[in-house]
């Protein structure tokens, strides 16, 4: 159910209802009267295929049963663009309108996405109208800050129709199998710092382990995602730690994992940093520099042995990245570093393995079983590899951390 009232980015709405639509959504549309100034309830029922409801459905002949039957109906209300009048009337309890009332009626999860000039949006009562709603469960997306219609800078700009989408698959998504359940993901190339403006890395997206956090999340999982990684959308509801080198992701990962049921290592984590980082930058006039390495903790070790003391994360999957003898280079890496199973991928196939958006990977499992899966997208080696880890944690055998 998609609530949209009368603010400018009002248009913005019909883009998420499309979205929405596009994505498998079945949407229902509310107009509340200001909005059907902006917008008219024709582009809804254009972009979603259903019927979109204005202030008129709420005087005609079914209107007795009309907003009960659309707030029991609906598994998400969301409301977007919520103006400052709106959220008032939500934190209220006002049913004077077809949205109010319908908001009254609804039992499922609320998200709201407001849209109103930035001072509006600061004002006493609009704060107090935000916190009230907070209180009673509401899930807030935005707004954002920006340059708003008043000509004011600020926040008070609706989230873009990608992010609010976001939300609403996290929230969508929270009675999956994974639920209760935290898996650790780790994703890029590690930094090692040469000096303060150069590094060592390698040619990591980080796109496989982004993918494979969000099949955890569509699986209903908490997600800590320890990542290297600047330029990818976050997937929404994944708790984002930021790591250079590492070092650092050696120590994320450790704390994180010791309270974690799944850790997942899609992370190119570099063998070997510069022995010694510069605290200048190193000057061309100096000459060609020697550059002494030293090498790096291997994470999945010390998980291993973490694990064997602490019994936790019950499921640990690596990445095999390899250019030759695949199959016997996963096979080794599988055993030595105690892993449930190893997603093994060539990576000198040009349509798989680094930056690209597909894969070709082999999944190779501690007591013999493997799965080779054909060339397929990232978001789908994922949803594989999360198949794979609810299976093993379904079997009680496999849950033995001695492994
Ligand atoms: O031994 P190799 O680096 O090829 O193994 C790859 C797997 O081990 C990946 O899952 C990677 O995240 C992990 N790894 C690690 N610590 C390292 C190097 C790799 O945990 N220092």
């Amino acid at each position: 159910m998609l609530g949209v009232s009368g603010s400018i980015a009002a248009y913005k709405a019909a883009d998420l209802a499309s979205k929405l639509a596009q994505a498998g959504a079945q949407v229902d549309t509310i107009l509340t009267r200001a909005a059907t100034q902006f917008i008219t309830p024709l582009t809804f029922q254009s972009v979603t295929g259903r019927r979109a409801y204005t202030d008129d459905d709420l005087w005609g002949s079914e209107a007795h049963v009309l907003h009960i039957g659309l707030g029991h109906a609906a598994d998400l209300l969301v409301v977007a663009p919520a103006t400052a009048h709106t959220l008032a009337k939500l934190a209220q309890g006002l049913g004077d309108d077809l949205l109010g009332v319908t908001a009254l009626a609804a039992t499922c999860p609320v998200l709201v996405a407001p849209a109103m000039d930035a001072g509006m949006y600061a004002h006493p009562a609009t704060q107090a109208n935000v916190a009230a709603l907070r209180g009673r469960g509401v899930t807030f997306v935005g707004p954002e800050a920006g340059h708003l219609a008043s000509g004011l800078v600020g926040p008070g700009r609706l989230s873009e129709p990608a992010t609010i989408l976001g939300q609403i698959r996290y929230l969508l998504t929270r009675g999956g199998p994974l639920a209760g359940r935290t898996v650790v993901v780790t994703a890029g190339g590690t930094r090692e710092p040469v000096d303060p403006v150069r590094y060592l890395t390698n040619r990591s997206s980080g796109k496989q382990g982004y993918a494979v956090a969000q099949a955890a999340l569509d699986a209903g999982a908490e997600v800590i995602l320890i990542s290297t990684v600047d330029g990818l959308p976050l997937p929404a509801g994944a708790q984002h730690q930021p790591v250079e080198t590492a070092q650092q992701m050696a120590d994320a990962v450790l704390a994180a994992a010791a309270a974690a049921d799944v850790l997942v290592m899609a992370a190119a984590v570099a063998d070997f940093r510069p022995a010694q980082a510069a605290d200048h930058k190193i000057k061309k006039e100096s000459g060609v520099p020697t550059l002494e390495l030293a090498a790096n903790p291997d994470i999945l070790l010390a998980v291993a042995d973490q694990r064997r003391a602490l019994g936790r994360p019950k499921v640990v999957v690596g990445f095999a990245a390899e250019t030759d003898d695949l199959l016997k280079n996963a096979q080794s890496k599988l055993e030595r570093k105690g892993l449930s199973f190893i997603v093994a991928n060539d990576v000198s196939a040009a349509d798989a393995g680094f930056a690209v958006d597909t894969n070709r990977v082999v999944l190779l499992g501690v007591d013999g079983w493997s799965e080779t899966l054909p060339l397929m997208s990232k978001a789908d080696v994922a949803e594989k590899v999360i198949e794979r880890v609810l299976r093993v944690l379904g079997e009680p055998a496999h849950m033995d951390a001695d492994r």
